[in-house]
């Protein structure tokens, strides 16, 4: 790397995402020297904590996180004496702690920022650096989701964050676009001729995304219940998935160029209103059910949880995108917790053929799909109709192709997605961030479906723990001849 960053400050380091992602991310890449020898770490959180007792602490993060297999007692000893601890507050404006920052980051001008932290401390954070001559012309700045909560208040974080640090050195992550899976999508659409002259209304009938998690709350009561499935979810990961999926090919590959298009259909997405959230939309919340065969509480069960909340953990919509390649074609968005198993995945769904010749034998033609699976497993698959070997005639069955590489060179381990990105903030590579306009294109549509479910009242139905959510989220595709990828 030419002009390695030479220091990576952790705001948050205590917090859950830095011990289950952050800490463990930096592990593997240290331990596979894919990062420079002389990158150091300097970990902050609000609490005071010597050098000793936070290498301890994420000593037992990495124990807990990292698969044994892939603990390996030089690599966690390196990582650990490459951290040091420095107690930081952002306050209201009023931060506390810049002077051990400057101490810690003396004679450095290549840092490096992640803010783990809420997103109400990314503006007072970033203004506080700057005021302790801390925001370096080649410094970079990465901020977690969620950016804000509405429009508005992501237009104030970005609007203070952006007063620090210019738009190329901001590096808003989703951790979807670090999976193996969401990059091979870009690789199918824009390396092969194949697909292009198909990925059209003319030739597919719907697109499902569906990402369905098993856990409940984890311990995130306070921050999941001001924010509900369509905030956590839908916001970001999602859109950003029906971004790739529906976006114009780039004329290169190249940060503005992809983020240009990105941008264009978030924007091409139909506002939804008072008079059309109730037909294509579906708010549900799990009640008392079982998981992976153990009983689970209702969401107003929950540890922690107020009672009589209404937040959906559960969304299943209808969104249209008004462009000329993508008009009539329905994407259906469903995501929920506590459901009946962990899946995600893109599913393609191309229209039947136009006149069936099979058909005294074969009534039911399968249409083709083209289903990118991102969890449990990394793979793609597209699904054709083949002949039954054999004597008896044109028997059909349906053949899965497999279109992908069956293991990355890490040594047959699932990276974690965040490995992929931290290593594009390092090379300085914005392309697969989120840029500021994005993230306001995509809360200003999110924002006109929370309005529209205030103001015609929109409750959230239940649905039990373990199950695919509430039945109306069957009937929002059964309305339009269309079933859910299963
Ligand atoms: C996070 C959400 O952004 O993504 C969580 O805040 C969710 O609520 C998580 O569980 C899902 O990520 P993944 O990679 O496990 O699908």
């Amino acid at each position: 790397m030419k002009n390695p960053v030479q220091k990576f400050v952790l705001f948050g380091a205590t917090g859950d995402l830095s011990q289950r992602m952050v800490w463990p991310s930096l592990y593997h890449l240290c331990r596979e020297k894919l990062v420079p020898p002389t990158l150091t770490f300097v970990a902050s959180a609000r609490h005071p904590n010597t050098d000793a007792e936070f290498r301890k602490f994420v000593d037992g993060a990495l124990r807990k996180h990292v698969p044994a297999e892939f603990l390996k007692e030089d690599a966690v000893a390196d990582l650990l004496t490459r951290i040091t601890y420095a107690p930081f507050e952002a306050g209201d404006g009023t931060a506390r702690g810049t002077e051990a920052l400057q101490k810690a980051l003396a004679g450095n001008n290549r840092i490096l920022y992640f803010m783990a932290t809420s997103p109400k401390f990314y503006g007072p954070t970033c203004l506080s650096l700057a005021a302790a001559g801390l925001a370096c012309e080649h410094c970079r700045v990465v901020l977690e989701k969620p950016i804000g909560h509405d429009y508005a208040s992501s237009v104030e974080i970005n609007e203070a964050v952006g007063q620090v640090f210019h738009e190329d050195r901001i590096f808003r992550i989703d951790h979807y676009l670090g999976k193996e899976a969401v990059q091979n999508l870009l690789a199918l659409r824009f390396a092969n001729s194949l697909f292009e002259p198909l990925w059209k209304a003319s030739a597919i009938d719907n697109v499902q995304i569906t990402v369905a998690e098993t856990v409940g709350l984890e311990g995130r009561t306070g921050y999941y219940d001001e924010s509900g499935a369509l905030r956590d979810m839908v916001q970001n990961h999602m859109l950003q998935l029906v971004a790739l999926v529906a976006m114009e090919p780039p004329h290169l590959f190249e940060p503005n160029e992809v983020r240009n298009e990105k941008t264009k259909v978030l924007r091409s997405l139909r506002p939804f209103s008072a008079a059309t959230v109730g037909a294509n939309t579906v708010r549900g919340q799990y009640s008392a059910g079982s998981s992976g065969g153990v009983a689970a509480p209702g969401y107003n069960e929950e540890k922690g949880a107020k009672g009589g909340s209404e937040t959906e953990t559960f969304v299943a919509l209808r969104a249209e995108i008004d462009n000329w390649r993508w008009a009539g074609v329905p994407f259906y968005l469903r995501t929920g917790k506590r459901m009946q198993s962990r899946r995600t995945d893109i599913a393609i769904q191309f229209k039947s053929v136009p006149h069936n010749i099979f058909a005294a034998d074969e009534p039911n033609l399968q249409a083709n799909r083209l289903v990118i699976h991102l969890q449990p497993q990394e793979s793609v698959t597209l699904e054709i109709l083949s002949k039954q070997p054999g004597l008896e005639g044109v028997r059909l069955r349906e053949m899965p192709l497999e279109l992908s590489l069956p293991k990355d060179e890490s040594g047959g381990r699932t990276r974690i997605a965040y490995e992929r990105l931290l290593l594009d903030v390092l090379k300085g590579n914005t392309t697969l961030f989120v840029r500021r306009d994005e993230v306001e294109a995509a809360w200003h549509w999110i924002d006109g479906i929370q309005t529209s479910w205030r103001s015609t009242r929109q409750l959230v139905k239940p649905y039990p723990a373990g199950t695919w959510g509430p039945t109306a989220a069957i009937a929002l595709t059964e309305r339009h001849g269309h079933s859910w990828y299963e």
